[in-house]
């Protein structure tokens, strides 16, 4: 039964490694019932540079989840992201055997699999996401299953990754002794906990500021249809603040969190700061816009950054949906102001949604990735093969929340 079944998540940042195990509710409801919090070590802007610290890591945030649990986690499903993940847009064709018989799932699943060229031996496919399908020359077909149809195109969303720095990652956790269930790209996981499906209809850019690194993915169409990650985050301002302020990292990043500030004109001007005691020095009290003043010279330069990125696409403006701020850094008052002062497109900061059972500390933007993991382990419980569809979530009629879960469990 769906309530037997427990989904987990882990997700290994550049800050913190967060395990998350949740159960399916009678009512569908995705509820919480284990997390595990822990620092990160041993990885770097999304790669494992020690493994063994990385391992250690992982293990206590999964002992942590799984004591809440009381059963041993049977799979985890894992977030993947830094400069090592590329993508690229590729097509395929197919002829259904007869145009008298429907086109079926096998023949979707041979189209899909040979939509994209050979890959080099060190890369490793993390997704083939179907973005488009043309039916007989007609475009913008969902599900081409059951049509009768004399020729059936693709077009696919291709994500790779480094085969050497996927396979450390697999190591790390298959040492904890629980198989990983699959691999999903970090900002595709964070996009299921924060974007509305019509904003992926309508085009979406979605940024997840992490410690170490801006986790990129366009949606068109209802689907992904580029990724990207700039290696710049919330340390980078952290250590900004503490070179402007001669102070050592952890005092920076307590006044980041508490003080800081990324619209100009967000903080009362004339706001005073008590700085901590350092090296014997008294402490002083500094106005707060100068204490800001770094941030936010970092964070627009970070816009900048994803802007170009942006721009490197091809696209020339931002798509209708704008852009969706989420990830730690989001955290910092003002940012949604000041990237629409910079991008000039509508923004919004998004936490994760629909999941019931985190806590306040929890709900935040820098859990989207993990909820959001957890939420895509969900949907693609019952796929099979390399790529995942836009398949039962995207058909027939809108649902809610509730009743999407609900439907993909009962898949099984
Ligand atoms: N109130 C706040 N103001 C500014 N920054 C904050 C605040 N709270 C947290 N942060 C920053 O958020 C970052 C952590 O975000 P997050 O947990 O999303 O990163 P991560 O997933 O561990 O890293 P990454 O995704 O880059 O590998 C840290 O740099 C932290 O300083
Ligand atoms: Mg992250």
């Amino acid at each position: 039964m769906a309530k037997d079944i427990f989904y987990t998540a882990l997700d290994i940042g550049t800050s913190k490694v967060c395990t998350v195990v949740a159960q399916v509710g009678p009512e569908g409801e995705l509820k919480v019932v284990g997390v595990g919090l822990v620092p990160s070590q041993g990885v770097e802007k999304g790669r494992i540079v020690d493994i063994a610290e990385a391992q250690e890591a992982i293990q206590s945030s999964i002992n942590e989840a799984q004591r809440y649990l009381g059963n041993r986690i049977p799979s985890i499903f894992v977030s993947v992201s830094g400069a090592h993940v590329t993508c690229f847009n590729s097509s395929g064709m197919i002829h259904p055997d007869s145009e008298e018989k429907p086109v079926t799932r096998e023949n979707i699943e041979r189209l899909v699999q040979s939509s994209y060229p050979d890959i080099p031996v060190d890369k490793q496919i993390l997704h083939v996401i179907p973005v488009n399908y043309v039916v007989d020359g007609y475009r913008g077909v969902r599900n081409p299953v059951g049509l009768h149809a004399g020729r059936v195109q693709v077009e696919s969303h291709v994500v790779l990754g480094e085969r050497d720095i996927l396979s450390k990652t697999t190591h790390a956790v298959e040492n904890c002794n629980i198989p990983v269930g699959g691999m999903v790209l970090s900002p595709l996981a964070s996009s299921e906990a924060t974007l509305y499906q019509d904003e992926k209809e309508m085009g979406v850019v979605l940024a997840d500021i992490g410690a170490g690194i801006t986790d990129l993915a366009i949606f068109k169409d209802g689907s992904l249809w580029y990724n990207a990650s700039i290696p710049v985050g919330g340390n980078q301002l952290t250590r900004d603040l503490s070179v402007a302020l001669g102070m050592p990292y952890y005092f920076a990043e307590d006044l980041k969190e508490k003080w800081g500030h990324a619209s100009p004109d967000g903080s009362e001007s004339g706001e005073e700061v008590l700085l901590p005691s350092f090296q014997g020095q008294p402490r002083r009290l500094i106005r707060r816009t100068l204490l800001c003043k770094p941030l936010i010279e970092r964070l627009q330069e970070t816009l900048g950054l994803l802007q170009v990125k942006i721009q490197q696409t091809g696209m020339t403006r931002f798509p209708p949906g704008g852009v969706v701020l989420t990830g730690g850094t989001t955290k910092i008052p003002g940012l949604a102001e000041l990237a629409t002062k910079v991008l000039g497109c509508s923004v919004r900061v998004a936490s994760p949604m629909g999941i019931r059972g985190l806590s306040h500390e929890q709900n935040k933007p820098a859990f989207s990735t993990v909820i959001g993991l957890l939420l895509w382990s969900i949907k693609n419980h019952s796929q099979k093969g390399l790529y995942s569809s836009k398949g039962d979530w995207n058909s027939g009629e809108p649902k809610t929340f509730f009743q999407r879960i609900r439907s993909a469990v009962q898949v099984r």
